[in-house]
């Protein structure tokens, strides 16, 4: 039984049990209507709506999108409760999100524990709350609130919901004892049938102006996505719209945006980045290893971020540097960085004081002896790498996780460094790591299953995603990298100018163009990074000359304010330059290149198919798990737009044949040897197979 109803005294409790997070399905539904019908027949005098297990319903069974719809349907549903005779009261626990939160607001009363958080996070799914959030919350909360929190998609933790009026009581344990006293309380003090339907819009805030402000936002804040529109849109109707009109405004809404690419994409997404964390093969005895306490090499860019990255998740982490001074300047910026945090409201003092102290500075390695995990993060070298890891396994106890966050080195060759390879393992985090949610886990030939099993689980408690890879040049996401920035130089020298690639690129959905990036990142990393390469490993030389050529020049991008774009000191923005192109000019003359128009098309297949035909030689060489987990890195840690899917998605819905032939034709155009299609690509394409028959066949 999936909802139960049962009286206690003279209240009646409906109970659903629909592990693990109380989705409401069609057979939920259903039992709820009837439970609901049921109630209104004996000598209960108010009703309870709680959940068994970890939370309160988590909103639709989103295996049920892209079906046909099954009655009866979420309004149906709300309307059940929301006309009940008697008052219903939802008791939240756990986290009730989308549908489920849309069900407790069809609820006369809502009380929460105090650990409990509600959220519309439907905004992240490409779709919109489709049973009355858009209606109800505004009418309890005001516009301008209930635009932040459905258009965020932000789980609102129980106390700041009672201040904001979406709960209507916080609660302790035991929940149902105390929602069954708040019934009661209700009933002693008459309290009305509050329901939501029938309360006004508050005036003050409606103006027309809200809502422009609002789509402009929007169009900047979640650039390229139509439900972010649709949900201010809604909002809107829920002023100008009586209550029933309004809802099937919204109904219209949600279904045009839950058909659309964009929801059937991030759908995707949702399912992959909890699919990732699954590793394939581990026999059943892998362990995962308690991790209490945690050490950090190198306090530069990416030692500081995973420092507070641990120290957020409560862990203890003992910071090494070479010297006090770097020691003495890594703490300063971690105590800056939650400084902003907290001057910007997003943390308080005390909260940033209990996470600074969890962070002990040292220079000496004894202070590691007791760690459970080390991750190295020092200069990429691996002379000063080899070096490090001998002294993590002279001071390291036995059994303790020896990591690098190495961006490219080889883990293996790292790991050989030590007696005890099976404890090395790549961690690599992304910049900043305290905001990027990537975590790439590199498992070298040696490492055991335990430290896998244990990398895993540690990325998911530290809030990371993590994907799992093996030991390639620049493993998943760095890798892929390398062919798409060879794109962006290609195009330049051959015709276009960097406000065009980057134009293309982001219209397509990219955070950033590559050329921005490049500029933000820094020239010189790039170009430090190729003078120790021989001229066979850098390639084409007009892959990179326009790069060499501006560091040369003093143009390191956004630091030396000049770049492939020029950047203003005082506000960074950023500006076009001629320069740029008598370089790009020069270059292209220096190595016999004929420049010429390029499409905007031209530009978007050869960045795209650059990135897919790397994609499945990684797929195909066993370096990454699974299709989606590409995408996942992608989406995660290279600021491709999740509202498609990722590379592998991007293919999949465009076609593998259509994909292959694309680059078939790159291959025929430009003689280059990259554009030889990947051999898991030509084999699929040509068998007419899809990545999702690939993946069944696997299994
Ligand atoms: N429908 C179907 N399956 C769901 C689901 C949902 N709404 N929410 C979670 N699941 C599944 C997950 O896929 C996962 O399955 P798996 O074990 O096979 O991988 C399992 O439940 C557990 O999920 P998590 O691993 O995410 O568990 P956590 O404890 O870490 O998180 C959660 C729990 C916070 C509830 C998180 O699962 C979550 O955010 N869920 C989605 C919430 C959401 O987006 N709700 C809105 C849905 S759309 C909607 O309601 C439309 C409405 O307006 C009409
Ligand atoms: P960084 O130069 O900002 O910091 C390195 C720090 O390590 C410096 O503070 C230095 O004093 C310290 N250090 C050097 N040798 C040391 C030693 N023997 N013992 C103790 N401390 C030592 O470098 P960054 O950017 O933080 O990179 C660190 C590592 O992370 C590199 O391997 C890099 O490839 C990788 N990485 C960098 C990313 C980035 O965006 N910056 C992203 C992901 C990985």
């Amino acid at each position: 039984m999936l909802v139960t109803y049962e009286l206690v005294g003279d209240l009646g409790v409906i109970t659903i049990n629909n592990p693990p997070v109380n989705a409401l399905s069609q057979k939920v539904r259903q039992g709820l209507v009837e439970a609901i019908a049921e109630a209104q027949t004996d000598n209960s005098k108010a009703i309870v709506l709680i959940c068994e297990g970890r939370t309160f319903a988590a909103g639709a069974d989103i295996k049920e999108f892209g079906k046909p719809p099954m009655a009866p349907s979420f309004p149906e549903m709300n309307e059940a409760v929301e006309s009940s005779a008697k008052p219903v009261i939802a008791a939240l626990h756990g986290t009730a999100l989308g549908g489920g939160f849309e069900l407790a607001l069809s609820c006369h009363y809502r009380c929460a524990l105090k650990t409990a958080a509600v959220g519309l996070p439907e905004v992240n799914l490409g779709i919109l709350p489709g049973a009355g959030g858009t209606q109800r919350l505004p009418r309890l909360v005001g516009v301008e609130t209930a635009l932040d929190v459905i258009t965020s998609g932000k789980r609102v933790a129980a106390p700041k919901a009672l201040e904001l009026g979406m709960v209507d009581r916080v609660v302790e344990e035991p929940l149902q004892e105390l929602a069954l006293a708040y019934a009661r309380s209700l009933l002693d003090e008459g309290a009305p049938l509050r329901r939501i339907r029938d309360l006004e819009v508050p005036a003050a805030q409606g103006s027309a102006d809200v809502f422009e402000v609002w789509r402009k936002n929007m169009a900047k804040r979640r650039r390229g996505q139509v439900a972010p529109q649709k949900i201010v849109d809604c909002v809107e109707a829920a002023v100008s719209k009586p209550f029933e009109d309004g809802l099937q405004f919204e109904r219209a809404s949600f279904f045009e945006c839950v058909g659309s690419d964009q929801a059937a994409a991030m759908r995707h997404m949702f399912f992959a980045e909890r699919k990732a964390a699954v590793v394939e093969g581990l026999s059943g005895n892998a362990a995962v290893k308690p991790i209490n306490r945690v050490g950090i090499i190198g306090a530069g860019t990416m030692g500081g971020g995973i420092a507070m990255t641990f120290a957020n998740a409560g862990i203890p982490v003992t910071l090494l540097e070479l010297n006090q001074e770097a020691l003495d300047r890594g703490l300063a910026l971690i105590a800056k960085n939650y400084s902003i945090t907290v001057s910007k409201g997003k943390m308080s003092q005390e909260a940033a004081d209990k996470r600074q102290a969890l962070i002990t500075g040292s220079t000496s390695y004894d202070s590691l002896a007791d760690v459970d995990l080390v991750i190295e993060a020092v200069f990429e070298s691996m002379d000063v790498k080899r070096q490090v890891f001998g002294e993590l396994d002279r001071v390291c106890k036995p059994g303790a996780i020896l990591a690098s966050n190495t961006s490219y080195l080889d883990v293996n060759e790292i790991a050989a460094c030590t007696s005890r390879p099976q404890d090395v393992v790549g961690l690599h985090f992304f910049s900043p790591a305290n905001v990027m949610r990537l975590l790439e886990v590199v498992r070298a030939d040696a490492t055991s299953e335990d430290v896998i099993a244990t990398s895993m689980a540690l990325g998911k408690k530290i809030a990371k995603v993590p994907v799992l890879a093996r030991v390639c040049y620049g493993f998943i996401g760095n890798r892929m990298l390398r062919p798409y920035a060879r794109e962006a130089q290609l195009s330049m020298i051959e015709g276009a100018s960097p406000e065009q690639i980057d134009g293309v690129l982001t219209r397509f959905g990219m955070a950033m163009g590559p050329l921005a990036v490049g500029d933000l990142a820094g020239l010189d990393i790039g170009y430090k990074a190729r003078q120790a390469l021989t001229p066979e490993q850098k390639g084409d030389p007009r892959s990179y000359c326009i790069a060499d050529a501006l560091v040369e020049m003093g143009r390191l991008g956004q630091k030396s304010g000049a770049g492939y774009y020029r950047y203003d000191p005082e506000t960074r923005a950023r500006s076009s330059d001629p320069e740029v192109l008598e370089v790009i000019e020069a270059q292209a003359k220096a190595h016999g290149v004929q420049r010429r128009t390029m499409s905007d098309q031209e530009i978007l297949d050869r960045h795209l198919m650059a990135l897919i035909n790397e994609g499945f030689h990684i797929l195909g060489e066993g370096i990454a798990q699974r299709p989606s987990d590409i995408d996942v890195v992608y989406v995660n840690g290279y600021g491709f737009p999740v509202f498609r899917g990722g590379p592998m998605f991007t293919a999949s819905q465009m076609g593998l044949r259509e994909v292959y032939d694309c680059i078939c034709a790159l291959r025929d155009k430009t003689g280059a040897d990259y554009w030889q299609p990947a051999p898991l690509l030509e084999q699929l394409a040509l068998e007419g197979k899809t990545l999702d028959s690939w993946s069944a066949d696997k299994r």
